[in-house]
């Protein structure tokens, strides 16, 4: 839960929207295994059923917009440089412009180019920020609940006397 509770501020607090969050889920004590991420050395086929988990390809567009916070680390990745002109501001990317020199672009968010689905969502969010951070939270939000029901969780917090720093996205 802490994991996801800091995911929600870190893009509140970078200028990002809203993303609405209900506590209670449970942290797991064991580790997924590992190679469960998806590759970025890879293309269209492997996103879209890597994401197969109840996530459509307009969330999948989405949610590749997380790629304007922060930046890649040749010792982690192999990758190296921010994805944005300012990577701690949460705004659009300009996957589309080709010429933003020393913005890295993985294999991953080209191939988003190449599906005529993937396509329109990506020129779609391109021209329209708002909707952009709408559909973000949205899928943020559906990403964070998969396999987790808020209302049966029966959890209840209480934020009386605390600092919360996304407020408005605690929806308990
Ligand atoms: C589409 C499939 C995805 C692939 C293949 C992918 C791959 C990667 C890679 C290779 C890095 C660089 C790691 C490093 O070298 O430090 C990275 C960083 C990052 N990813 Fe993703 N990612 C994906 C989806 C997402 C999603 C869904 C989000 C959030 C909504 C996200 C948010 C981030 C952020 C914020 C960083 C920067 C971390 C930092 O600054 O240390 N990624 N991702």
């Amino acid at each position: 839960m802490f994991y996801l509770a800091s995911g929600v501020v870190a893009v509140e607090v970078t200028g990002g929207p809203t993303v609405h969050f209900v506590p209670g889920r449970r942290d797991s004590k064991i580790s997924p295994r590992e190679g469960r991420l998806p590759d970025a050395k890879q293309g269209v086929p492997h996103l879209k059923e890597v994401f197969r988990m109840g996530l459509s390809d307009k969330d999948i567009v989405a949610l590749s917009g997380g790629h304007t916070l922060g930046r890649a680390h040749p010792e982690r990745s192999g990758f190296d440089g921010p994805w944005t002109k300012e990577p701690l501001k949460f705004d659009k990317r300009e996957l589309l412009n080709e010429e933003n020199e020393g913005q890295l672009k993985l294999p991953t968010d080209k191939a988003l180019l190449e599906d005529p689905v993937f396509r329109y969502y990506v020129e779609l969010y391109a021209k329209d920020e708002e909707a952009f951070f709408r559909d973000y939270a949205i899928s943020h939000r559906k990403l964070s609940e998969l396999g987790f029901s808020p209302s049966s969780s029966g959890s209840k917090v209480s934020v009386k006397g605390s600092t919360i720093l996304a407020q408005s996205a605690v929806d308990a």
